[in-house]
């Protein structure tokens, strides 16, 4: 089984998704994780670095290589994933997407703490990031919306996801 959780950031994916993991007893992986252990830089160094381009190109690399070396696996993603090198068919194709799903003004509470490690949000003021987020949302939702099951990132049911995921006709 290779589940791909997607959305933004925010959304609750790095909270949600080993939760889900659990339950459905695979094993758990960040995408954003996995980068910083590939290139030795945490996300925002190798945005400062190397630019988003270069990032979008090591993202797409490694969610490949994942893909095909492990048999089993829940993978947290990063927000822009979905929306970058074709990724989002590419999950679709070799798994199944789950799109955790939030309206802007609940993400920007989450968001507006954390987001000076945030390299796409750090120069936003708290002030503008509803805003913000509500534009870049609409830009990225006709990637998440693809995604095989969507769900709320408000409070997620990781038992009744997992049986919607086990037996897909209940
Ligand atoms: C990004 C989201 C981040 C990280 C990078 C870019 C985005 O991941 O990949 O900062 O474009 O939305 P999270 O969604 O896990 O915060």
């Amino acid at each position: 089984m290779k589940i791909f959780l997607i959305g933004y950031m925010g959304s609750g994916k790095s909270t949600f998704g080993p939760k889900l993991a659990s339950v459905l007893n695979v094993p758990f992986m960040d995408l954003d994780h996995l980068i910083e252990t590939h290139v030795g830089l945490t996300i925002p160094q190798y945005f400062e670095h190397h630019g988003e381009a270069a990032f979008r190109n090591v993202e797409a690399e490694l969610l490949r290589n994942i893909t095909e070396q492990k048999a089993s696996f829940l993978l947290s993603t990063g927000g822009g994933a979905p929306v970058f090198h074709d990724n989002m068919e590419f999950m679709n194709k070799n798994g199944i997407t789950i799109y955790l799903e939030m309206e802007p003004q609940a993400l920007a509470q989450r968001l507006a703490p954390v987001k000076a490690v945030r390299p796409l949000l750090r120069n936003v003021s708290d002030e503008n990031l509803p805003d913000f987020i509500a534009s870049k949302l609409k830009e990225r939702e006709g990637y998440y919306k693809k995604a095989h099951l969507i769900t709320s990132g408000l409070n997620p049911d990781a038992e009744a996801i997992a049986s919607q995921l086990l037996n897909p006709l209940q």
